[in-house]
């Protein structure tokens, strides 16, 4: 069986993905082909499915703009006009899709839809589709058009919104145990409206859930805590949540959730929240406080920030706006609180915000993002804790934006000896669709097969690289450079699909250089006060690295103690690394070469990207990236081109 499905929420990491009999096949990210970090839009993702001349058995479209369809027993039209009109933004987001998608051609559909205008369904589809059409955005009712003009044939669609249910089933899929908890938390999840006494919509969101995860496709949740205004009587939705799932704790009245809290720190370093990565990086630099953002072991304390604005969605935004030259401006008209940009909505009471981070304002930044690494990581292994307790499951699978963070899951890896982890490399809302697609193939077909992820260099479509000429480099003659401190970068296959690159789209340098970090910050163009992370043969991890019961992390999901002083090139300030292992491919074998130079099976690893740029797709872009850097070389494996 063949699924297609779309992720658009959010306005952020819109992707489209087929899994075909359980495995993925195709994965378009839509950052990847407009050049923006972290983008919106599907004009790209749609294009390229219909280029792929796939047909499917199901579409399943994840999309924002009707999510109070989705869940909400007290849906009405109303609704969603008044939403679309008080949040313009976001509904433009949501239906940033081609314009003329029944004329495919990439390079005029720049203009976005924002239209009322009601397509219908054809006459020649069955009835029982009706209702999903209903829910399903314009630009995806064109997208399923323009499918059907060019195959003839109308597959099952589906609106799914569930986005906490989409992470924890990519990470139990995935992750190959046969049930299992999985642990899901980000920014906020799926968003929606209650009614309050005074007739105005106010929003709640999710923000952390816990799931049990059991084959063919069952993703229940046990806990589920709502970002929510303390205040507002919730009695409706958690009668209906419990009605749904009785076994489910049910939490409101929490506004930010541990990965609210992080994308705080971040607002407060000039960054956005798909940024938090960096204050992670910070957080090393810090000193724990005796100031606590938590309350009662679980829950953010949100009296300690400006954070009663319901229009928080537009923070994920980049500075500089998507493609589309977003700016932000308030725009609910019910906001209690006016509130005059991002910074307002969540910033600390107390620390004010930060333009640049440098090596002399840092410390009071470092320090917050310190107490915010320690107190969010307690957070989630108290929900972990709580979840084992009552279900006596030792198998835990960690999902969701907040999922990214290394330092939390090895924390978590240290506080449950008798536990067995999984943590999912796409947590990100980049793996939504995976998720999605992953959950209704096992829906449909009732399959119970585990397939327990390999890799995930499968971004995209494989690029000729035949056509680029530079001169002969063996692997060999890379491990010099290498090993003569020259930066390199590996361009081979098809891309990460994820953030992290892990030697398809890789820059390479010597890990036991001490100025290493230095040089490649300047290539990258990154902040100072940033990491990199090693790869290392599998079988030498422990020589570098207290590995603990860890012994692969072949998609830098952990970092690790630093044991020795040998790699100051990968060696952070508070002595840990995100660390990669690796036991085949070129990688390993490069690897080798490189210790039969230097004594050491280990080199710094980061994405072969620009700061600000998506990880580089086309073998154009590489060349382009690098004659406009001052990286030293790049190498297409595959042909064994070599370019200075
Ligand atoms: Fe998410």
């Amino acid at each position: 069986m063949r699924i297609l499905a779309i992720h658009s929420e959010h306005g952020i990491h819109h992707s489209s993905c087929c899994i075909y009999d359980g495995d993925s096949i195709v994965y378009f990210l839509e950052e990847r082909y407009s050049g923006y970090k972290h983008d919106s839009g599907l004009e790209h993702c749609l294009f390229n499915v219909l280029k792929t001349n796939l047909t499917f058995d199901k579409i399943v479209f994840s999309e924002f703009h009707n999510l109070e369809v989705s869940n909400n027993d007290n849906y009405d039209e109303r609704l969603l006009k008044k939403i679309s009109k008080s949040l313009p933004y976001m509904t433009k987001i949501a239906l940033t899709e081609p314009k003329k998608f029944l004329d495919v051609n990439p390079e005029n559909v720049e203009e976005q839809i924002i239209t009322d205008i009601e397509i219908p369904l054809p006459d020649s589809v069955d009835a029982s589709i009706a209702t999903e059409w209903k829910k399903i955005s314009n630009g995806s009712k064109k997208f399923i058009l323009s499918y059907y003009k060019k195959y003839n044939h109308f597959p099952l669609i589906e609106y799914d919104s569930k986005h906490h249910r989409n992470h924890a089933s990519l990470a139990f899929y995935n992750s190959g145990f046969d049930k299992s908890l999985i642990f899901v938390a980000d920014g906020a999840g799926e968003v929606n409206f209650a009614t309050a006494p005074d007739g105005k919509f106010i929003n709640y969101k999710e923000i952390e859930s816990v799931y049990v995860g059991d084959y063919p496709s069952s993703v229940e949740p046990i806990y589920k805590n709502f970002g929510s205004y303390e205040g507002h009587d919730y009695t409706k939705e958690i009668t209906r949540w419990k009605k749904k799932y009785p076994d489910c704790e049910v939490v409101f009245g929490n506004y930010m959730g541990i990965g609210f809290l992080y994308g705080c720190a971040a607002i407060h370093i000039n960054e956005t929240m798909e940024e938090s990565g960096k204050v992670m990086g910070l957080s090393s630099y810090g000193k724990s406080t005796n100031n606590s953002y938590i309350k009662n072991d679980y829950y953010v304390n949100t009296d300690l920030f400006n954070c009663a604005a319901h229009d928080f969605l537009p923070i994920f935004a980049p500075p500089n706006g998507y493609s589309e030259n977003f700016k932000y401006k308030p725009v609910h008209e019910n906001t209690p609180t006016q509130i005059g940009g991002p910074e307002t909505i969540i910033a600390l009471k107390t620390l004010p915000l930060q333009k640049i981070i440098t090596k002399t304002n840092y410390k009071p930044y470092a320090d917050f993002a310190k107490d915010v690494q320690l107190q969010t990581q307690e957070i989630g292994a108290n929900l972990i804790r709580k979840a084992i307790d009552k279900t006596g499951i030792k198998k835990v699978c960690v999902s969701g934006g907040y999922g990214m963070n290394i330092l939390s899951n090895s924390y978590y890896v240290k506080q449950f000896p008798d536990v067995e982890f999984y943590f999912e490399p796409l947590s990100i809302d980049s793996g939504i669709s995976i998720g999605c697609a992953l959950y209704h193939f096992h829906k449909e077909t009732g399959d119970c097969t585990s397939r327990p992820v390999k890799s995930i260099s499968f971004h995209g479509f494989k690029h000729d690289v035949t056509s680029y000429k530079g001169v002969d480099a063996s692997l060999q003659d890379i491990a010099k450079l290498l090993y003569d401190n020259k930066s390199v970068a590996v361009y081979t296959g098809l891309a990460e699909a994820g953030q992290r690159a892990l030697g398809n789209r890789s820059i390479l340098f010597n890990a036991l250089n001490v100025d290493a970090k230095d040089i490649v910050n300047k290539i990258k163009r990154r902040e100072w006060y940033r990491p990199f992370a090693a790869v290392v043969l599998e079988e030498d991890a422990e020589l570098y690295f207290d590995m603990g019961r860890t012994k692969k992390n072949l998609f830098m999901t952990q970092s690790f103690d630093v044991k020795t002083d040998l790699i100051p090139g990968v060696t952070h300030v508070d002595n840990t690394c995100r660390v990669q292992t690796v036991s085949e491919g070129y990688l390993y074998d490069l690897l080798v070469e490189f210790k039969k130079l230097s004594g050491h099976g280990i080199l710094l690893n980061t994405s072969f990207n620009l700061a600000g740029k998506p990880l580089v797709e086309t073998p154009k872009q590489a060349i382009e990236t690098l004659n406009t850097s001052v990286l030293d070389y790049l190498w297409f494996e595959e042909t064994g081109q070599l370019f200075s």
